[in-house]
């Protein structure tokens, strides 16, 4: 049996807080599924409150409670705030496997649950006895494999198949401790958000198209990701849902099973504190991105009707994932001789300004102007 190690909060996140004081972290053994972690990635008190207690529901002993406890979590909110990789990081961190599946318009149940694949198709019972001796490379190769293949059929009666592919939700299901991650789960159409129920409750899964009937292994959780609450609302953390394109209303019944975080961007602070430790920002000019960062933003989600106005409202925003990239953009062009106050410019401009319009550039690059001032040169 794999030995489950028990950690501290604070060993495994980072976090002191005393209001983990008495939690217990449990690690599982990493497996070629578990995701790698990131150096200095930041958890915040409030997002592991909510992935402990929702990871909890995988492992409280039968019985502890008479009601069933739900398994899964929703994480919405603004485009780069760090969703898709606070699950990551989790699960890196406490060894689970991760099985990510990216949710669009267009996804269709045998895409998440699985499918019949043909593996090779013979096109033919006649091939040309020297096909594949001749031809080099990549085509005779296949071609070879095709005659082999065919003589094999010939005299075993045994030939290539229609085999069942699992999906990530059969795969998952089959391995004990994962974390099924349906990212912008918002996309998806409410008919195949609907085929999830069974799985969002536990059910043992039946696969029509094999007969087989598989129950989720121990310890398996679910969680989704999107840019709304599935209710057609950012929730008042991220700008109009209108922006996000191909978000769906779900229906109720979906999002009843989810324990919610609705996430935001790190404070300035934090985010400060990354552009430091990250990206190696000296401290002067990590307080002056991260305050360009918090402005962008709250004029960004000025635009959102249930957040209040905060100004003129901006249709775009920059993401941690911008921030950093920012950063990391200014290092090298001035390591490589650019003088530091036009590289902010340039800088800002490849990662995010110019797919702006001439006035959002304007606007952004003139609050740089003020925050900035002379105090880096
Ligand atoms: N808390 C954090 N600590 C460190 N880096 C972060 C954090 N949140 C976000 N990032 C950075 O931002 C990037 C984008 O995050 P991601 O999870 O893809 O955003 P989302 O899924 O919300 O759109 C990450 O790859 C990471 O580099
Ligand atoms: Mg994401």
């Amino acid at each position: 049996m794999d030995t489950i190690i028990k950690k501290t909060v604070e060993e495994v996140f980072g976090i002191t807080d005393g209001q983990f004081q008495r939690a217990v972290v449990r690690i599982f053994p990493s497996t070629p599924a578990t995701p790698k972690a990131i150096n200095g990635f930041k958890f915040t008190t409030d997002s592991l409150r909510r992935l402990m207690i929702w990871s909890a529901s995988a492992s409280i002993p039968e019985g502890h409670f008479d009601a069933v406890m739900k398994r899964n979590l929703m994480i919405f909110g603004p485009t780069g705030c760090g969703k898709t990789q606070l699950l990551k990081e989790f699960c890196a961190r406490t060894g689970r496997p991760l099985f990510r599946y990216q949710c669009s318009e267009d996804s269709e149940v045998s895409q998440l649950f699985g499918t019949w694949k043909l593996c090779k198709p013979i096109a033919k019972e006649e091939v040309d006895p020297e096909a594949g001796l001749l031809e080099k490379g990549a085509q005779g190769i296949a071609k070879a494999i095709e005659r082999l293949a065919v003589t094999v059929k010939r005299m075993t009666g045994v030939g290539p198949e229609m085999t069942f592919v699992d999906g990530p939700v059969l795969r998952w299901a089959r391995t004990p401790n994962a974390i099924l991650l349906l990212d912008e789960w918002d996309q998806l159409s409410p008919t195949v958000a609907m085929s999830l129920n069974g799985i969002l409750d536990g059910d043992v899964i039946e696969v029509p198209e094999t007969g087989e009937r598989i129950a989720i292994s121990k310890g398996c959780l679910i969680a989704a990701t999107g840019n709304t609450n599935g209710r057609n609302s950012a929730g008042g953390n991220g700008g109009s849902a209108a922006l996000y394109k191909g978000v769906k209303r779900q229906n109720i019944a979906s999002l009843d099973r989810f324990f919610v975080i609705n996430a935001t961007y790190l404070s300035e602070a934090e985010e400060k504190e990354l552009l430091e430790k990250q990206v190696k920002i000296p401290s002067a000019a990590a307080t002056a991105m991260a305050s360009l960062a918090a402005k962008i933003r709250t004029q960004f989600m000025g635009l959102n009707e249930d957040a209040g106005a905060n100004g003129e409202p901006l249709e775009f925003t920059i993401t941690t994932r911008n921030l950093l990239n920012w950063g990391m953009a200014w290092q090298l062009l001035t390591v490589t001789g650019m003088d530091p106050q036009s590289a902010f410019k340039e800088s800002l401009n490849m990662t995010l300004l110019d797919f702006g319009t001439a006035a959002e550039r304007k606007a952004v690059l003139d609050a740089w102007d003020t925050i900035i001032g002379d105090k880096i040169s």
